[in-house]
């Protein structure tokens, strides 16, 4: 049995990258292996919420981690804020990440782009508090997208740098872990890139958009003009678009828009239609399951609580022993 760990920042709704990233596995480990899944809030106040968005966030999270089909019974559900033993670990970690190491992180520099009026410490030591997250429950998989795999690396080398300073072998090397042969990157529709919350209107689809959005959405992804010889490599915009489409949709259907491509025959028009309602077909019982539990108050919050409970014994657990190890002893 694997210990793993994942979670999700609660910075807006789960969209198709968050689900074929990262969820489809959570749901396929959670049967056999112990499983801690959260809600990433401390991670989110980069980004400086306001408090009713942050609540707002955390609970959106929590009900759409339910309708995917999360089972608190079989895994630890949790919100990482109800677990602060996280952020002693935090700190400790801090003291051996070297600001050098930290700053070549490319979701850092990407972010200093994006925002260069916010590059706050949180931003810069965003990958070990994603560390210590992971090793606080000692965790030795953990299912991401590809975006990640570079903060499971430093995950790593944090955890390997405490182990040799100690003299320990405390902490297990956690790899970023997919049942398929590869982490999924699942592309936005706007032509580039990767789908993603904060990447602009129309470039997601979200788990609880209604029917005419998702078409909406669909019908206006960045196409071109067609190939016009056959058997072409396609561009990044329309193998997007058969990438997506690839998720969603039966085989044929994708044979079909293939061979067409090849041939020259393709009709985007065509294609898109029939990728919106594949997509509303897929997206439809979510959407459903996501507005049941909205009403569900009393539930929702015994699922918090009851997560707050297991993962509070692993984490004390992990944060007294390492508190030893660093040296924190009665005198
Ligand atoms: P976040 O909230 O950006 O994304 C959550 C999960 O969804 C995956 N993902 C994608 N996968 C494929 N294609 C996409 N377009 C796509 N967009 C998002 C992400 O890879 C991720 O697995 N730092 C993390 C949250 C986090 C975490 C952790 C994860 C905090 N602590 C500890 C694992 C372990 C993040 O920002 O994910």
């Amino acid at each position: 049995m694997e210990t793993v760990v994942s979670g999700i920042r609660s910075t807006g709704n789960l969209h198709l990258g968050n689900y074929f990233g990262a969820i489809k596995n959570f749901l396929r480990m959670q049967d056999e292996n112990k499983c801690y899944f959260f809600v990433a809030d401390y991670h989110s106040l980069t980004t400086h919420p306001t408090p009713e968005n942050l609540m707002n966030g955390v609970r959106q999270v929590i009900i759409e981690y339910l309708a995917c089909g999360l089972d608190p019974e079989k895994c630890t559900l949790y919100v990482q804020s109800d677990v602060p033993q996280v952020t002693e670990l935090y700190l400790l970690l801090n003291m051996n990440a070297y600001v050098g190491e930290l700053e070549r992180c490319t979701s850092f520099k990407e972010k200093i782009r994006k925002h260069p009026e916010n590059i706050n410490a949180g931003l810069l030591t965003y990958p070990t508090l994603m560390a210590a997250d992971i090793l606080l429950h000692r965790a030795n998989k953990v299912p991401v997208g590809k975006d990640q795999e570079q903060h499971l690396e430093m995950t790593r080398t944090f955890g390997n740098r405490f182990n040799r300073m100690y003299n320990t072998e405390y902490f297990a090397e956690p790899t970023a872990f997919n049942f398929g042969t590869q982490l999924v990157k699942v592309p936005g529709l706007d032509g580039s890139g990767k789908m993603g919350k904060s990447e602009g209107e129309g470039n997601a689809i979200f788990l609880n958009d209604i029917e005419q959005v998702i078409t909406k959405k669909i019908m206006r992804a960045v196409t071109d003009s067609g190939p016009t010889e056959p058997n072409q490599p396609k561009p990044e915009a329309i193998q997007n678009i058969f990438t997506i489409m690839k998720l969603v949709s039966k085989a044929d259907t994708l044979e079909h828009f293939e061979n067409a491509y090849n041939n020259c025959t393709i009709r985007y028009g065509d294609m898109k239609k029939q990728l919106a309602q594949d997509m509303n077909h897929f997206v439809a019982p979510f959407r459903e399951r996501i507005w049941e539990l909205q009403s569900n108050n009393a539930y929702i919050r015994s699922v918090i609580k009851m997560g707050k409970e297991k993962a509070l014994e692993s984490a004390t657990k992990t944060v007294k022993e390492v508190r030893e190890i660093v040296g924190f002893r009665e005198i």
